[in-house]
């Protein structure tokens, strides 16, 4: 079995390909999700909330995303790895390219995910001038919370539908290889799609997107406290933990999931 890299995935949007991705934060589940055909796997900052308990994202350090980053890593022999840069460890340039690197030489990540859109052009471009592996994450933006203070669907106006499809053509511009849509009206997440080159990979965005992610416990309905709605629960349909993962893999690749009833409009 080969490594997946950046052009496969790329091939994989070319060729009409669904990408299934999710996230993970341990040896053994990585290691589950690798032998699932997970194409990638995704340390998120995610693991704030689902790991230590954390009301937010927000929380989260450069050491804990490194530490789970590198078990993650163990578990994997084909599935791309990325990592998510924490809160603030990217409001720099010279943060982003020190985190970036520490992420690159320490975990076996491939690349590295930061929230943000326009704001985050000067960073992405400084990474990319540095062959850094980006993945841009727009949409809901969860490291906003202490902001926001909820979790809404993002884009539902036209003016706010349009600043983000500009926003996400600056990313690719900018040097972005991937872009995370989260919570946001499945037309808008397909208009997106359509219009970039550079795989798009949504959560809570519909099945228009070019991959899909969810959070892993999400999947398997052991989230505590509350599930957002575009989320499924996979073992309800499935006799243990292998089969539901191998369940999603199958439904992303066959777009059966995200149907209606988990996406937004
Ligand atoms: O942190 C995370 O898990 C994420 C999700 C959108 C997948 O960014």
């Amino acid at each position: 079995m080969s490594t997946l890299n950046l052009p496969a995935l790329r091939k994989m949007k070319q060729d009409k390909q669904p990408i299934v991705a999710l996230t993970a934060y341990d040896y053994s589940f990585a290691s589950l999700l690798d032998q699932a055909g997970v194409d990638i796997v995704l340390v998120g900052d995610s693991l704030g909330m689902v790991i230590q308990g954390h009301e937010s994202t927000i929380p989260v350090t450069m050491d804990d995303m490194l530490y789970h980053t590198s078990i993650v890593s163990k578990g994997l022999q084909r599935s791309f790895l990325i990592m998510d840069l924490p809160f603030m460890s990217y409001a720099t340039v010279e943060r982003a390219l020190d985190n970036a690197t520490l992420a690159l030489q320490n975990t076996g990540a491939k690349m590295v995910k930061l929230e943000g859109g326009i704001d985050q052009i000067p960073v992405v471009e400084a990474l990319t001038h540095h062959d850094i592996p980006v993945c841009a994450h727009i949409g809901l933006k969860p490291q906003s919370y202490y902001k926001t203070g909820s979790y809404q669907v993002q884009g539902r106006s036209r003016k706010t539908a349009n600043h983000m499809l500009d926003e996400a053509i600056a990313l690719q511009h900018a040097g972005a290889d991937i872009l995370l849509v989260e919570s946001v009206p499945h037309l808008l997440a397909e208009e997106i799609a359509t219009n970039l080159d550079i795989p798009v990979i949504g959560i809570g965005a519909g099945s228009g997107c070019d991959g899909q992610i969810l959070v892993l416990q999400d999947l398997l309905g052991i989230t505590p406290g509350k599930v957002p709605s575009f989320a499924k629960n996979f073992m309800s349909e499935s006799a243990d933990i292998r089969g539901a993962i191998s369940r999603y893999v199958d439904d992303v690749r066959q777009r059966k999931f995200p149907s209606a009833e988990h996406s937004f409009s």
